[in-house]
């Protein structure tokens, strides 16, 4: 089939998404289907083969029978992008606009999932503007993250409470909704989710070690070497089974499609949803690919399945 492949976009991540297109470009080639590249530049404009687009609703793009939004963050992977495909009238890879814009806001996706009973750990939102929250209840250290960003960015260790104001106004920067998080014992650990929302399946999880002598930051993320994924995660048999199910769960619960990387902290036996990511980084170094392949399922197939759930 005829694929356009999205790729750059308006967020901080934009980089990132330049790399993970790149991949997905080249899987998709080798499972035989026609590529074309579109790329999504920093002020907002879609070009391809050097030409910018015009977009028109219910008139498709560039006569593709499916689009790969693979754009992270904001402007790309919370709806709206999502909800610009529909205006065209055309099928795309991922999940929809509830799904993506419920995902990429930390604080409404975990109020989700806590209705739905999904374990994670304890949070407050702080909203720009507003009286920071009460959260000695959380504990020491704190994770203060903006609220709908990805790849670490903006996001700030807290050792005490002193510190607090300093790393809200740094989150601020990028949000203008943040979440403070409690810090979580334990591993991180990642499994990849694949299928329809009802109907998904998980790969077996893989889990993070960090190299740099931090955490699992950006530089962690994208530089050689920064991280190692140690598959399958040293965890028992009663956590990985728990873990595949909550991924399942918290898929369908928050009406994800096609795919997404489910993130979780593991202590012994208590497993801790900590997000989902309705577009994962698909570079070299990226977890989600990585974790089909040693499952199975290899990654030109991983882009053919991608594209016929689209259509489906
Ligand atoms: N936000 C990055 C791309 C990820 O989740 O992999
Ligand atoms: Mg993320």
């Amino acid at each position: 089939m005829r694929v356009a492949v999205l790729a750059g976009g308006r967020s901080s991540e934009h980089e990132v998404s330049l790399a993970s297109a790149a991949s997905v470009r080249e899987g998709l080639r080798a499972a035989g289907h026609e590529v074309v590249a579109v790329e999504l530049a920093r002020d907002g404009t879609w070009s391809s083969g050097g030409a910018e687009l015009a977009l028109r609703a219910g008139r498709g793009l560039l006569g593709c029978d499916v689009v790969f939004p693979v754009l992270h963050g904001p402007f790309g992977e919370d709806g709206t992008v999502q909800g610009l495909l529909e205006l065209l009238d055309v099928a795309y890879v991922g999940s929809g606009v509830m799904a993506s814009a419920v995902c990429m806001d930390k604080v409404v996706f975990k109020e989700l999932m806590a209705r739905a009973g999904l374990p994670q750990v304890g949070y407050a939102l702080a909203e720009a503007g507003r009286p920071c929250p009460d959260v000695g209840a959380l504990g020491l250290p704190v994770w203060v993250k903006p609220a709908r960003l990805g790849s670490s960015v903006g996001i700030v260790r807290v050792q005490r409470h002193e510190d607090l104001d300093a790393a809200l106004q740094s989150a601020f920067a990028h949000d203008d909704r943040v979440i403070i998080e409690a810090a979580a014992t334990g591993i991180e650990v990642e499994c990849s989710v694949l299928g329809d929302t009802h109907d998904a399946r998980v790969s077996v999880p893989g889990e993070i070690v960090v190299l740099t002598g931090g955490w699992y930051d950006y530089e962690a993320k994208y530089t050689d070497g920064g991280m190692r994924l140690e598959v399958p995660a040293r965890i028992s048999e009663t956590a990985t089974a728990t873990l595949g199910e909550l991924a399942r769960r918290a898929f369908a619960t928050a009406g994800c499609s096609g795919l997404a990387r489910a993130d979780f902290f593991v202590d012994g036996e208590t497993v801790l949803l900590n997000e989902l990511n309705t577009m994962p980084g698909q570079t070299t170094t990226s977890v989600y690919g990585v974790l089909w392949e040693r499952s199975g399922l290899a990654y030109p197939a991983l882009m053919d399945e991608l594209c016929r759930i689209a259509l489906a």
